[in-house]
């Protein structure tokens, strides 16, 4: 091949791939790239054509190869680019696109709620560590070692020795008795754990929050005005609170309160099982054996606690009859809040 026939071919490749790339579809552009600029197309045969031609042509006529290749590369991008451009077209008057915004969880929301009145109220917000020892969980709480409350089916025991889960918020009337003077009014939120068998109604780990009152003169009668100045904030002005006598080791007495039913108002209902009463927790008086592990004089001091369940109070503000579906995070089933 000489100089001559060699710029013909690259001519006749040049204008067979314009005729070719302007009467083809978009769909087969690919395949005529490849057909021309590709490792086995017409453009790589003719550079291997080089080789053969006499040493002296091989600059120019190598120079005429690169310039057809650029044209037959311009070609292509001629006509892909104004396609590209129709896709990116902005259209202003498409529905804007919703952002995905979080919700709080409806446990959490209870939690806060309750914080918040007794806030209100006066009580200031303590917390202890969910890791505890036998001692602050139970000991101090005048809880025997024989009493069924430290059963190894109920408590998850820690591997260090003498150390367990909390199994209820009130160790931490012991640790802030210990660490201030009467008067103490405080709640403390929190997680707690039990080895219970899970239903609908139980789960291994649970909210409380536990309450402390202690000061001069405290009667039951205190008790049962703030718990129903509770219940009118968080239910409504037409709830009903009653104690039932209970027995708790660190309260004497012991009571266990009910609120009446927010949703039949006490007529009876699926809700409160027919009996117009919801349960709520746990009270009493504290009992001296506590106040003296704390370092308090029982002759001097008297006060109150209590400690209410939050799923429970959760579940009857929203409806929810399963305690599993607060800790699942379905979120078909959490985005309905
Ligand atoms: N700690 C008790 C429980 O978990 C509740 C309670 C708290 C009772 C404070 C009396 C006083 O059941």
């Amino acid at each position: 091949m000489d100089l001559e026939e060699f710029s013909r071919k690259l001519s006749d490749i040049l204008s067979a791939a314009e005729s070719e790339v302007r009467s083809a579809e978009s769909s087969s552009l690919a395949d005529l790239r490849a057909k021309f600029l590709g490792r086995k197309g017409e453009m790589t045969k003719m550079m291997k054509h080089l080789a053969s031609l006499p040493q002296d042509m091989r600059p120019q006529a190598g120079k005429l190869a690169n310039e057809t290749k650029k044209k037959i590369e311009s070609l292509f991008s001629g006509v892909v680019a104004p396609q590209k451009k129709s896709y990116e077209k902005f259209d202003p008057t498409l529905p804007g696109r919703k952002p995905i915004v979080g919700g709080i969880h409806p446990l959490e929301w209870t939690l806060r709620r309750i914080v918040d009145i007794f806030y209100g109220m006066g009580f200031s917000v303590a917390s202890g560590p969910e890791m505890e020892t036998e001692y602050y969980n139970f000991d101090a709480l005048n809880t025997p070692e024989d009493h069924p409350a430290r059963d190894i089916q109920d408590t998850f025991y820690l591997e260090r020795k003498g150390w367990l889960l909390r199994t209820q918020t009130s160790p931490v009337q012991i640790r802030v008795m210990e660490s201030q003077k009467p008067p103490v009014k405080i709640i403390a939120p929190g997680r707690c754990y039990r080895r219970d068998a899970i239903d609908s109604t139980h789960y291994y780990t649970f909210t409380q929050v536990e309450g402390l009152y202690v000061d001069r003169d405290v009667t039951l009668a205190d008790l049962k005005g703030v718990l129903t100045a509770f219940a009118k904030q968080f239910i409504g002005e037409n709830v009903r609170v009653r104690f039932r006598p209970h027995f708790f080791p660190f309260t004497e007495p012991s009571v266990e309160y009910d609120f009446s039913c927010p949703v039949c108002d006490g007529k009876g209902c699926r809700v409160c099982k027919g009996t117009g009463w919801l349960e709520i927790s746990g009270a009493g008086m504290v009992d001296p054996e506590v106040f003296k592990a704390a370092g308090y004089d029982p002759d001097e001091v008297q006060g109150y606690a209590f400690g209410m369940g939050v799923e429970r109070i959760a579940m009857v503000k929203f409806g929810i009859d399963d305690i599993r579906l607060l800790y699942e995070n379905d979120l078909a089933f959490l985005e309905q809040f």
